[in-house]
């Protein structure tokens, strides 16, 4: 495919949609930059490609996330779609479209998937058992029933499985089980559910994940699912549920896994639409465009069993590949929120630029399914050593004596031919590793390159040349090549660093880095002044990320401790006992000296009395105060909180405050009270 440059194709290239109710973080970003990489390298040799995404907006778990915000699921979608997109775009993630499953698009292209499915007798309705919440009004799934696990006792476990012993079992084995949201004892009642009959595709599904449409690593996963046999796919939920009624079946609404994957499709229509593209000719079934998915291993079912069946089923094409990454680890391990690893894509774009990322994440990304650690000495290292040492070095050696020896403008002449063709062949080599999603192998090409120009330079040495009489042609000729060198290299990069190659166009006055630009050679060409086109990541700058992380969680914890709107209505808010109550020691507390942390956006430092001891607390209060308005005021203190290890030092114990997204407010006793006075 990727040898000389093939006609152009039709391609149509997805991630998966993100769920609308929470944020955007490094996880998430593996799959969006590995997507938009290779979406912008097959835009960038000719071909006609869309990217498109949307957020996830239906479910239990968003309903209840509005409940909890006291918005309506409408408000927090479409606030939550505009965090996403601002998040992706900062990351130079650039979608073609971006739209919503929760759009009349796909509210049309569920309905008719699901009666093409239905009309051919590939829908099923039976009773199922379930348990049920009488306070809440609504069906539970697992994960929202807890109970003491029937094999070990321990209390407050999850619906599926006990997180001490390992076991799994279901909510009806658990001991006392207690609905998640309310607390109410649930109760098992009986509803008809609709079910995709899955096992009819059996024998399509099975030629299907032989035809190279899959990963090895997947294709061998889904072939040992194939032998323990699979079931019918339970498609419905009953009201209420944020998601679209079935037609006729009133009080029935699509699992939001149905309606997801349709969300690709209702991206696209859209596109179509605003575009002028022709919908049909990407979707039919003997299109000759080409589909892709990319997704996180986490996801395969659905991508591979589930909607090639469904599309099959609704005579329509099923997607060329589905392209499956692994997961991001920080440091070895899972990403962690005590250990500030992690990282919301807003977090770090506060502190590092969003294509050290980018590069780092090409610079480990091959086509398998391997999972990839973001090792953060390794990352700044690597970024240093790479693109600021390397690439970048070139075009800040030579840039300067093409202006003072050739006034800006680069030699008339190309002085070292097969350099210049080496450079240019190996464009089909990176090409074909771009192509194959093995984007490690391009980038250590890519750098090898840069290797070679720089040996070039170094060789050469043009700034002790220049320090001799008459050789001033010969100087120009050198960094001439070097800024040419330069310029090739960026072509090969532009899809990973975007920004980067932005900057490159302008500083080399060209209006394209598009693959095929790299032949034509600039010779007697103006370059513009040269600026630094990165910096180098410095390990202060991580260290601050990896804290403000640290902030991020206690601000969550604060949100979820004080969910907004009236306590009744509140699905999180439990009920405890005064003994529950009695253990937490408040004391009123004076401040006695409050100051700024350096490198926390959010803390501020404070020394509290307690009527002779004193105890150092670091509260997420620095937006609301300035240090000089809290010395000598009275607050409350948790004061036997376990003291937390932070960057900064020790935190030993909480202030309390009153807030949400409107403001801050420390609470304050009446005057009168005392330092160490207990409070109940
Ligand atoms: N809403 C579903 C996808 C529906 S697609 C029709 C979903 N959303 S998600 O927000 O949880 O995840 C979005 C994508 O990010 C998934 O492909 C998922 O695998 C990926 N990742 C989420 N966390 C990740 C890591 N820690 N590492 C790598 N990818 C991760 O699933
Ligand atoms: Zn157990």
């Amino acid at each position: 495919m990727s040898n000389a440059t093939p006609a152009s194709r039709k391609i149509l290239v997805t991630s998966a949609l993100p769920y609308a109710n929470g944020a955007i973080h490094l996880g998430h970003l593996l799959e969006y930059i590995q997507t938009d990489i290779w979406v912008r390298f097959q835009k960038s040799r000719g071909h006609q490609c869309h990217y498109v995404c949307a957020d996830d907006a239906h479910g239990t778990a968003i309903m209840l996330r509005a409940e909890q915000e006291g918005v309506t699921p409408e408000e927090l979608i479409n606030r939550v779609s505009q965090e996403h997109q601002r998040d992706f775009s900062r990351f130079g993630v650039a979608f073609d479209n971006y739209h919503s499953t929760h759009s009349e698009e796909n509210r049309y292209f569920s309905e008719l998937i699901y009666k093409r499915l239905r009309d051919k007798g590939h829908i099923a309705t039976r009773d199922i058992e379930q348990m049920y919440d009488p306070v809440k009004g609504l069906f539970l799934a697992d994960r929202f029933i807890k109970g003491t696990c029937p094999k070990c006792h321990t209390a407050d476990q999850y619906g599926d499985n006990c997180e001490a012993c390992g076991a799994t079992y279901t909510p009806a084995d658990l001991i006392d089980p207690v609905s998640a949201i309310s607390g109410a004892t649930p109760e098992v009642r009986s509803s008809t559910h609709y079910f995709f009959k899955l096992p009819d595709f059996a024998d399509f599904l099975k030629s299907w994940i032989d035809d190279g449409h899959v990963q090895p690593q997947i294709r061998n996963k889904l072939m040992e699912w194939f032998e323990s046999g699979f079931n019918e796919w339970d498609i419905s939920r009953d009201a209420p549920y944020f998601g679209f009624e079935i037609p006729d079946a009133p009080g029935k609404y699509f699992y939001v896994w149905l309606d997801a994957p349709i969300g690709y499709l209702a991206s696209f229509k859209n596109l179509c639409e605003r575009d002028g593209l022709d919908f049909d000719s990407y979707w039919r079934r003997d299109s000759d465009a080409e589909v892709y998915h990319f997704i996180g291993k986490d996801i395969v079912y659905f991508h591979a069993l589930f909607w090639p069946a469904m599309l099959h089923g609704a005579e329509m094409r099923t997607p060329s590949a589905v392209n499956c990454h692994g997961f991001v680890t920080v440091n070895g391990a899972k990403m962690s929120k005590s250990r500030g690893t992690f990282i919301k894509a807003e977090t770090y774009a506060e502190h590092l630029n969003p294509e050290y990322l980018r590069y780092y994440f090409a610079a480990k990304l091959g086509s398998r399914v391997d999972d990839l650690d973001l090792n953060l000495e390794d990352f700044a290292q690597r970024v240093n050593s790479d693109l600021v040492g390397k690439v970048v070095n070139i075009a800040s050696r030579c840039a300067g004596f093409v202006k003072k020896l050739g006034g800006g403008r680069l030699s008339a002449e190309c002085t070292e031919p097969q350099m210049r063709e080496r450079f240019i062949t190996a464009g089909e080599e990176i090409a074909s590793y771009y192509e194959d999603r093995e984007f490690a192998r391009a980038m250590r090409l890519i750098m090898e390159l840069a290797d070679e120009a720089n040996t070039y330079i170094a060789d050469k040495a043009p700034w002790a040349l220049a320090k001799e009489d008459g050789r001033e042609q010969e100087v120009l000729d050198i960094c001439s090549m070097g800024i040419n060198l330069f310029r090739q290299l960026m072509v090969y990069l532009a899809p990973v660093v975007p920004a980067m190659a932005e900057q490159t166009a302008s500083f080399l006055k060209l209006d394209s880095l598009d693959w095929n630009s790299r032949e034509q050679w600039l010779v007697d060409h103006e370059i513009a002044k040269f600026k630094p086109l990165m910096t180098r990541v410095e390990t202060d700058r991580i260290n601050a990320m990896i804290e403000a992380s640290k902030e991020d969680l206690v601000e969550e914890q604060k949100l979820k401790e004080a969910p907004k709107g009236p306590l009744a209505d509140d699905p999180i808010a439990e009920q405890i006992t005064f003994d529950d109550f009695a253990k937490v020691d408040l004391r009123i507390a004076r401040i006695a000296k409050a100051e700024y942390v350096e490198g926390a956006d959010k803390l501020l430092k404070l020394t509290l009395d307690l009527g002779g001891e004193t105890r150092q607390v670091f509260a997420g209060i620095r937006r609301a105060y300035a240090p000089e308005a809290l010395e000598g005021k009275l607050t409350v203190m948790v004061a036997n909180l376990a003291p937390r290890k932070m960057r900064f030092g020790m935190s030993e114990g909480m202030v309390l405050a009153a807030g949400d997204n409107d403001g801050i407010y420390l609470l304050e006793p009446h005057s009168g009270a005392k330092p160490g006075q207990r409070v109940s």
